[in-house]
């Protein structure tokens, strides 16, 4: 550890349920050492997604009890906070203290109301779900890294649910023909669906509104679906796709059915970010699909892009399921806490300066993740969606 640390950086145990990672990993605490900082982890944090006190401590960091983390830490770093954990972050309310750093996702835009309340406690709340997509950021971008697992375990969920194997095979049993895969959404989630469908042997598939997608598909070697859907402005200018309009869901309904109907399996990424996921697939869609054909919905969080999505069941449509898969980084907790805790080490390192965090709103960075200080609701977009007056030192 830097003989100089002065920032204490807290790690409490994750509270939501299911919720298996943690927001920092033994060799990151290291690599945060170096930068000045010092991990202060609740016992047995790490517990759940394969990392022991011993290994903690081998790396540097501290051991301590839930009050310990909070009252030592300058920067409190969690998985989920505020809107992403809003019953369980209220039970820790009274141990943030005004002025403390708090870093974590806190689905700013699903849970507004949840910002508005954590407010109160004075902390600084910093949502990494808005991080820009910007190349400098790329390192502390937590939707790509959980996005990234996400797609991966769709496909396996995918494989094992499936009656039939994904490669082909040529056997002296007979040929084994492969699986056809149709991934809708190829953003991070859809893309690594796509890479994992094909080293599995499928033949793959892909859609996506955005036209900038197609050279990424077919760069993986899945073959990008045309639809003659006119989808203008489909992507804002940050690269995220828009909302485009229930006539546009109902003509692309229309024309992927064909695509839907001949896949074996279907992996849904679709969405839009702080709306409810579009319905692309209907219960009609899945009839024409062959008994035993799975669905793995990504979007059944958001309300999913199928429209029999139960999230966190799987519903049999017929001979189909429809698997309405929901936190799926947690069920992979170990690679996904290492990513997690790097996003987390690039985030602080950026705001490091002189061996003290600078929270300095000049910084795109800083300045878009920023959603609470000083016991108000910081973030002008997040003022605006709560119907609160312009701030003037929020942008
Ligand atoms: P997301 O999770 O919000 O959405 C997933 C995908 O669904 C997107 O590709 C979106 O275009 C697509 N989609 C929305 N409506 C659809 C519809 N009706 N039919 C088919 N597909 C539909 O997006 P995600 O994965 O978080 O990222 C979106 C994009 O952001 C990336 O592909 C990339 O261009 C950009 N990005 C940039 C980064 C950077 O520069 N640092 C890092 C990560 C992503």
């Amino acid at each position: 550890m830097s003989a100089n640390a002065t920032i204490v950086v807290g790690v409490p145990r994750e509270t939501f349920p299911g919720e298996t990672r943690v927001a920092m990993v033994p060799a990151v605490a290291a690599v945060l050492a170096k930068s000045g900082a010092q991990v202060a982890i609740e016992r047995g944090a790490g517990e759940a997604s394969g990392y022991t006190d011993a290994a903690y401590e081998a790396k540097g960091a501290s051991l301590a009890s839930r009050d310990e983390v909070f009252a030592r830490a300058h920067v409190v770093a969690h998985v989920r906070v505020a809107g992403a954990n809003p019953a369980l972050t209220r039970d820790d309310a009274r141990r943030y203290r005004r002025g403390q750093l708090v870093v974590g996702m806190a689905d700013p835009l699903g849970e507004p109301e949840a910002i508005r309340e954590f407010a109160s406690t004075g902390a600084s709340l910093m949502a990494l779900e808005l991080v820009p997509r910007i190349t400098r950021a790329q390192s502390m971008d937590v939707l790509s890294s959980m996005a990234t697992v996400a797609g991966y375990k769709a496909v396996l969920l995918a494989a094992n649910a499936l009656p039939r194997m994904f490669p082909m095979m040529m056997t002296a049993a007979g040929t084994i023909t492969p699986a056809r895969v149709f991934v809708v959404g190829a953003g991070v989630a859809g893309l690594q669906a796509i890479a994992s469908s094909k080293r599995l042997g499928a033949v793959v598939h892909a859609y996506d509104v955005r036209p900038a997608v197609k050279e990424q598909i077919q760069s993986l070697g899945a073959k990008f679906v045309e639809l003659p859907v006119e989808a203008a402005d489909a992507e804002d200018k940050g690269g995220y796709a828009r909302e485009l309009g229930e006539e546009f869901y109902r003509k692309q309904r229309e024309l992927m059915a064909r695509v839907v109907a001949e896949s074996d399996v279907v992996i849904t990424t679709a969405m839009i970010p702080g709306k409810k996921a579009p319905v692309l697939i209907t219960g009609q869609m899945l009839a024409k699909m062959a008994p035993g054909s799975v669905v793995v919905d990504l979007a059944a969080e958001r309300g999913g892009n199928v429209d029999v999505t139960r999230a966190g069941e799987t519903v049999q449509v017929g001979g189909v399921r429809v698997i309405g898969a929901v936190n799926l980084p947690a069920t992979m907790p170990y690679h996904a806490s290492q990513m997690y805790a790097r996003n987390v080490a690039s985030f602080l390192q950026n705001m490091i300066k002189d061996n003290a965090i600078a929270l300095s709103t000049d910084d795109e960075v800083v300045r878009d993740t920023l959603v609470t200080r000083d016991g108000d609701v910081a973030s002008a977009a997040l003022r605006e969606r709560l119907g609160l007056a312009t701030a003037t030192a929020a942008r």
